[in-house]
């Protein structure tokens, strides 16, 4: 039997992949992670708050004196690459140690940082590099066209700059999601990671603040990526991966069914320990062999909304069984 799956152009030899997290953060987790199966690894994002708050952090004092005058910039800058530098330090032993592809991935808000990172994740050897862009329309003054400029902006220069393959990690805060998610998939790259999951909010009622809720997504909570994935994966043109809520073989098999070409896992990794992926493998393995699927191919996209079908029809028919009973 045959687990290879192509994503982004490269070959993997599972389609389950670690997506961005601190457990990606760490070489020898991520050596750990290649020897259970992984097919790939998503790097910890490098945040560009994360070396602001290193520059500010190191040259607090610089600042304060004022006898430095315009050295302050070129010690920012200074700062700046070596805050960085520790971050592609591990990306070069991570390519050192392991043989499955390796993926950089950043978060940036300014247009610079965007280009500058991402080139320096190509020197340092990465195979691709995932762009979590992830826009939070938060700004009562943002459009929907505010939006779709900075995605083109930045994925128009970089397809300038870089020569790897890109892919988009975004959120699920479109009101025109169908149409953005395939003008993405036009504008050249080869993939799209469905989707981020946004800082959950909660409240402290004892001391009446706001606070971050888990991280971690709940078993189950799988339904919106797969709906979308099925609407999308064959409207678009390129490659999708599955993200949020995948917990079981069950749940790679579903993501896989509706057209996804990798699935990445976090939260149930942290759950149940990293050599899990043995067993999220072997359990797609064993699907497989029960229903006599030769390789990931043979089965790949077959629940996918056909892109003749109008999605809202197939959606509302899924409706109508429910709430009608119509079979
Ligand atoms: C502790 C933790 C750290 C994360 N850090 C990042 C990150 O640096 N960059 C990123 O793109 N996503 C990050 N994520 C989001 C995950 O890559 C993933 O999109 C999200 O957790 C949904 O997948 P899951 O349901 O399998 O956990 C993080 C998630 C967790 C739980």
């Amino acid at each position: 039997m045959n687990t290879t799956a192509r994503y982004l152009g490269l070959e993997l030899r599972s389609p389950i992949i670690v997506g961005s997290c601190g457990l990606t953060a760490d070489v020898d987790k991520m050596v750990q992670m290649e020897q259970a199966g992984a097919g790939a690894v998503v790097i910890k994002s490098v945040f560009e708050e994360q070396i602001i708050y290193d520059i500010k952090r190191n040259t607090s004092i610089v600042a304060s004196d004022g006898n430095y005058g315009d050295s302050y910039e070129y010690i920012a800058a200074h700062v700046a690459d070596d805050s960085l530098e520790k971050h592609f330090a591990m990306v070069r032993e991570a390519k050192r140690r392991l043989t499955i592809p390796v993926i950089g991935s950043i978060n940036c808000f300014s247009h610079e940082s965007w280009l500058n990172y991402a080139s320096k994740f190509q020197e340092a050897g990465c195979d691709a590099i995932e762009l979590n862009m992830a826009i939070l329309p938060y700004e009562t003054t943002l459009s929907t066209d505010d939006v779709e400029r900075t995605f083109t902006q930045i994925i128009t220069a970089l397809k300038r700059l870089i020569t790897i393959p890109i892919s988009i990690k975004v959120g699920t805060y479109f009101t025109d999601m169908a149409k953005q998610l395939q003008q993405l998939s036009w504008m050249g790259i080869q993939g799209i990671t469905m989707f981020n999951k946004s800082v959950q909010v909660d409240v402290d009622t004892e001391s009446e603040t706001l606070k971050n809720a888990s991280w971690l997504t709940p078993e189950g909570d799988i339904h919106n990526t797969l709906r979308w994935i099925a609407l999308m994966s064959r409207k678009t043109r390129c490659d999708l991966s599955a993200s949020t809520g995948v917990y079981t073989p069950d749940d790679v098999v579903k993501m896989l069914l509706v057209g996804a070409n990798s699935v990445q896992v976090v939260s149930c990794l942290y759950k149940n320990g990293i050599d899990y992926l043995r067993q999220l493998n072997e359990g797609l393995q064993s699907w497989m062999t029960r229903k006599g699927y030769e390789s990931i191919s043979s089965f790949r996209g077959k629940l996918a909304v056909p892109p003749a079908e109008k999605a809202s029809i197939a959606m509302r028919t899924q409706f109508m069984k429910y709430f009608a009973e119509i079979v």
